[in-house]
């Protein structure tokens, strides 16, 4: 759906690279030609993700062993990277989450949720975009948050307040860096099977069922969906759309938010006539 070399001579950071959405994205940049460097906790799946990806497209791939909750290792990151070339564009992809009853989780759980998704967010975001303003570097960050950043959402609340700060962040620092040729976008996808949400968010197969049963599309995303729009916008050709969270969720929030949708679909063919007008009698 895009030229090839959409992404030439972009230099692109993705966090949380190494598996799910980030691997996917990172092969979708390098198929387009970008340079990607990705990063993560464990060095052996970026190692392998590395071996992967550079196999699968002779694209350029770094790996860099960092726990985004850190701020002095993503300022040493980010320095080894700046030390081969400034970045031209950032993800804030890496991300943390489970179901859980808020009133049993311990403060240890809301820190590590909180910890990789909005100060994970707030480092990298810094880090470059000191950088970047020093230098006068055009510049894309594209973050990653959710569809209940408006809405909160029960049983997910370290993830809800934290991707809810993202898209302050985002819209925030769209404002204050725009005028300096710094974009910040967001996408908000809905679900889309990657082992690490799944496994954490989804218990029981059967689940599968009555989560597509709440998408009008009836089906999840897939991870080439979101690939492909992460790359419109962080290419050049999204150049001013800046401080937009893109919703990517089949329309399923405004499914579960429409007052008399669920009541419609439970409406049988009879009711559905029923609830016709009376044809008015014919003149004697
Ligand atoms: N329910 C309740 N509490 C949980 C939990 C769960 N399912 N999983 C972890 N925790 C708590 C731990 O008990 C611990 O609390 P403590 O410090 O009070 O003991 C705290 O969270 C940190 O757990 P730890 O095992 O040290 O995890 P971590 O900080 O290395 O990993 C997580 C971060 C918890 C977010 C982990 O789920 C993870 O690595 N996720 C990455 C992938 C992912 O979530 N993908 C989905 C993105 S949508």
């Amino acid at each position: 759906m895009f030229q090839t070399d959409l992404l030439r001579n972009k230099r692109i950071l993705i966090t949380g690279g190494g598996t799910g959405l980030g691997k996917a994205t990172a092969q979708r940049f390098l198929e387009l030609g970008a340079e990607v460097y990705i990063c993560g906790r464990r060095e052996e799946v970026l190692t392998a993700t590395t071996q992967e990806l550079s196999k699968r497209t002779g694209g350029k791939i770094h790996p860099r062993r960092c726990d985004v909750r850190d701020a002095a290792a993503v300022e040493e990151m980010i320095g080894a990277i700046w030390a081969d070339g400034p970045l031209d564009v950032l993800m804030n992809n890496a991300a943390g989450n489970f179901l859980a009853r808020t009133e049993e989780l311990s403060l240890g759980a809301f820190q590590s949720v909180l910890g990789i998704v909005l100060m994970g967010t707030l480092h990298t975001t810094l880090a470059c975009g000191r950088r970047w303003l020093q230098a006068g570097h055009h510049a894309v960050v594209l973050n990653v948050t959710t569809t209940y950043t408006e809405t909160g959402s029960a049983y997910v609340v370290p993830s809800a307040i934290s991707k809810a700060g993202v898209q302050a962040l985002t819209r925030s620092l769209a404002v204050e860096w725009g005028n300096r040729e710094i974009r910040m976008n967001a996408i908000a996808p809905g679900p889309i099977p990657t082992e690490g949400a799944f496994s954490r968010l989804l218990p029981r197969p059967e689940l599968e069922q009555l989560a597509k049963q709440k998408n009008p599309l009836g089906r999840f995303g897939t991870v080439e969906e979101f690939a492909n729009l992460a790359a419109f916008l962080v290419s050049d050709g999204s150049g001013y759309i800046n401080g937009e969270v893109v919703t990517m969720d089949g329309g399923e929030w405004l499914q579960g938010a429409g007052e008399f949708t669920e009541l419609g679909r439970q409406l049988t063919e009879k009711e559905w006539q029923m609830m016709k007008p009376k044809k008015p009698a014919p003149p004697k």
